[in-house]
């Protein structure tokens, strides 16, 4: 479906007032295409243009905001598509302006740096969504926010299983999502950090010096700060994460969407100078099923390899099994009394371990390392992109893979991530 008008289909305009906003719900194979026809409006902190139509695919669940006022445009079938008076959005802004203050102070010298913000919460409460929203706003006065992304399930930067940062210049194209251009990514390889929570907190202390030492470097980015978006682990080990990631990180304001139990919890832990706020959740948030979330992360993926709406076609090529190293990251647990002597569980956890490839490789998604050799600090290095096998042939020492760029690869140490993707193409 192109963005023009077909045959047949259903217009519905809407008034909106100050501070309203349009909600909808795209059903599986009916796009819809939205138009701001007068006014100002805004999807998640971007703008839009008057005039332009911009489609929404399946499963897209958005609200278009206002705070002066529109007339908006609905094209195609929209079954759950409603206004609503209610929305968190004064809230947001003023945090957005409390962060900018911070920026200000930087900026003239009065502090070293801008301010370091996460968003948590539980799930499905738009912790993404108010990040997005915060780097949006920050992008439109000139910022240059750091987005780091700490989510390894429904990320936005980087494909499932991965940590990543990005500097944003502008903001989040309203149907594409941030511009990815030169992310750092980090390999996890799976998607809940659960798995390894240890390389889990080795990853984010790596991002956190990374950071750092770009604030060194780049007074730009050390006014403007970052946003950090989190998972919906909350209890236990994910909770310890989180305070984790704010020690490393050293932040300075913590969001919490929708959790008041997760609010005081962290207002006991944290020192009293991070800054501490309880926001609600927007009321137009939906939950997302677990298949949902899985088809949305096999969509991550295939976008990696085939670009936004299939822009691209990814190569297919084979490699020896001579000239790449396989590793994967972390020994499965054994008990502490088996454990080689003056070997912690921990180390056990980050251990590189070699991979002969074999029939289960299939399917199977690996990031091609920066990192030179298994000598090096393989766990720390960033990826420089990613494969997935698609066939072993162990007779003739062959692996074949879908690749998102010609042979040959720019490294050949490759990881292993526990996240599969066939592709039906
Ligand atoms: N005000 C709103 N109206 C309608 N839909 C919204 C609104 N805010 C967010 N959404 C949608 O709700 C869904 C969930 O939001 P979001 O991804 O931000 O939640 P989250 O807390 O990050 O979830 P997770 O725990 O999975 O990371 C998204 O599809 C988002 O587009
Ligand atoms: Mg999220």
């Amino acid at each position: 479906m192109s963005n023009a008008l077909q045959a047949g289909e259903a217009v519905q305009k809407f008034k909106l007032e100050k501070e309203m906003e349009l909600r909808f719900e795209v059903e599986p194979r009916q796009p819809l295409l939205l138009e701001l026809l007068c006014g100002f409006a805004e999807v998640f902190g971007t703008e839009l243009t008057r005039n332009k139509r911009y489609r929404f695919d399946t499963g897209a669940k958005a609200a278009v905001f206002t705070w002066h006022g529109c007339e908006l445009q609905l094209t195609g079938r929209a079954d759950v598509s409603y206004t609503a008076r209610e929305t968190p959005m004064l809230f947001y802004l003023n945090v957005h302006a409390a962060l900018e203050q911070m920026r200000r102070t930087a900026s003239r010298g009065d502090e070293d740096r801008g301010p370091r913000a996460m968003v948590v919460g539980p799930t499905d409460v738009g912790k993404s969504t108010l990040v997005r929203l915060l780097c949006g706003y920050a992008a439109r006065l000139g910022r240059r926010v750091t987005l780091v992304e700490m989510d390894v399930g429904q990320g936005a930067v980087s494909p499932p299983g991965t940590l990543a940062m990005l500097s944003v210049e502008r903001p989040a194209d309203v149907e594409e999502g941030f511009s990815l251009q030169a992310p750092l990514v980090y390999h996890f390889g799976s998607t809940t950090p659960g798995s390894n929570i240890k390389l889990y907190n080795k990853v984010v202390s790596r991002l956190a010096d990374v950071f750092n030492r770009r604030c060194e470097l780049n007074r730009r980015a050390a006014v403007s700060g970052c946003i950090i978006n989190t998972t919906g682990w909350v209890r236990g080990a994910g909770y310890h994460a989180l305070i984790h990631a704010a020690t490393a990180f050293e932040v300075d304001v913590i969001i919490v969407l929708d959790q008041e139990r997760l609010f005081t919890e962290l207002r006991r832990d944290l020192p009293h100078f991070v800054n501490i706020v309880l926001l609600p959740k927007s009321g137009g948030v939906a939950a997302r099923s677990k298949e949902f979330r899985r088809e949305s992360r096999d969509d991550a993926i295939r976008q990696y390899f085939y670009g936004f709406r299939g822009a691209f076609f990814p190569h297919a090529f084979d490699l020896r099994f001579t000239d790449v190293k396989i590793y994967k990251i972390g020994a499965p647990a054994i008990p502490a009394s088996c454990l080689p002597l003056g070997m912690s569980q921990e180390e056990n956890q980050l251990k590189v371990v070699p991979i002969t490839p074999g029939r289960d490789l299939v399917h199977h998604v690996l990031s091609v390392s920066m990192a030179n050799g298994p000598q090096d600090n393989v766990v720390e290095a960033n990826v420089a992109g990613f494969v997935v096998v698609t066939a072993v042939d162990s007779d003739r020492g062959l692996l074949t893979v879908l690749s998102p760029a010609p042979r040959p690869l720019p490294q050949t140490l490759l990881l292993v991530m526990d996240i599969r993707f066939v592709d039906l193409k």
